[in-house]
């Protein structure tokens, strides 16, 4: 092998860089060139592609996002796209391409493996939906970044005798709602996967009104409804003053925690090291603190990680 390439696809994250950075610098210590697309597969249709040798990847490390950019593009999406994405590889002499991103970005990743062409594929999506590794990229971060606003958000909340609504990013996915509400000390999770009763809800919040009980606090996922129905309905049937926090893409940015730093340096060498030992058509995943690789159909077919749903069992026994 002589010539690599990578690219980031989808929803940025915090650790991109870093895993950037150590596949760069992997493949130069093994004599092989590097190039990093820009903007993803839509980089790739284009051709558009920098050389990151050592110093381009310097002092990328402790930023969150991706300075490669990130785009989601409806043209690779199509078999013609897909081909002109393996032309291009082939006439720029790349021996290997590995794509960070989601459950989307690993599909196009499969495409081109099913097309012949050596790709690894590395988990990155807060969300943490992707089957076959118990971390995905930008997940740690992300759920630091909520806590801080959540513990500000409960400062305010005790002052005032109100229930907030806070709601996180799963479309999805109930992952960031379970762990924040557990890690923040919440009175409820509200998720995608799990039916959810609101009545029993304000009843149950109503009884510890009640009891003199002043405030509330409620993780939401944002694919589990409308914060602020949910919001209307605990001011009608409880009593709480209530408030609503969307806490958007502030979530997706900032500096990758150490925890992020060390798994995209873990994820981008393993990346090269698989590629260079001929593995090809498999997604690099985190079990039990050892990093183990997963043929990429099987991750695509699985389907969506489940939720453990032991972390709604225990925010709600937390919470009480
Ligand atoms: O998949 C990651 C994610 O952050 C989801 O949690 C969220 O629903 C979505 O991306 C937002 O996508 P966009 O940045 O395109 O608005």
């Amino acid at each position: 092998m002589k010539r690599l390439a990578i690219l980031t696809s989808g929803g940025d994250c915090s650790g991109m860089n870093a895993t950037i950075r150590a596949a760069a610098r992997t493949a130069i210590a093994n004599d092989i060139e590097m190039i990093g697309y820009r903007r993803g597969f839509s980089g790739l249709l284009k051709n558009d592609y920098i050389v990151l040798d050592s110093r381009a990847v310097s002092g990328v490390l402790q930023r969150g996002g991706t300075f490669l950019q990130s785009a989601r593009s409806a043209e690779f999406r199509t078999p013609e796209g897909q081909q002109k994405a393996l032309g291009n590889l082939l006439k720029e002499k790349v021996d290997g391409l590995i794509v960070i991103g989601g459950d989307g970005s690993l599909n196009g990743a499969l495409a081109l493996d099913k097309l012949g062409f050596p790709v690894i594929g590395i988990p990155a999506s807060i969300d943490n939906d992707i089957a076959y590794t118990e971390m995905a990229l930008g997940v740690d971060t992300a759920l630091n970044n909520i806590i801080y606003a959540v513990d500000c958000i409960k400062d305010t909340a005790n002052s005032h005798d109100r229930a907030f609504i806070v709601e996180v990013m799963g479309r999805n996915s109930g992952y960031l709602a379970s762990t924040t509400a557990i890690a923040t000390g919440a009175e409820f999770a509200i998720v995608p996967e799990v039916e959810f009763d609101l009545s029993t809800m304000c009843q149950q919040l109503h009884h510890r009104y009640e009891e003199g009980r002043t405030n509330a606090l409620i993780i939401m996922a944002e694919g589990a409804g409308r914060a602020q129905d949910i919001a209307d309905s605990i001011k009608d049937a409880v009593g709480f003053e209530t408030r609503v926090t969307v806490l958007g893409h502030y979530q997706r940015g900032g500096a990758p925690s150490v925890f992020d730093r060390l798994l995209g340096s873990r994820f981008g060498r393993k990346a090269v090291e698989l590629l260079l030992t001929g593995s090809k058509g498999v997604m690099v995943g985190l079990v039990a603190n050892s990093l183990n690789s997963t043929l990429l159909e099987m991750v695509i077919n699985g389907g969506q990680k489940k939720l453990n749903e032991d972390l709604i069992r225990m925010s709600d026994i937390l919470g009480i």
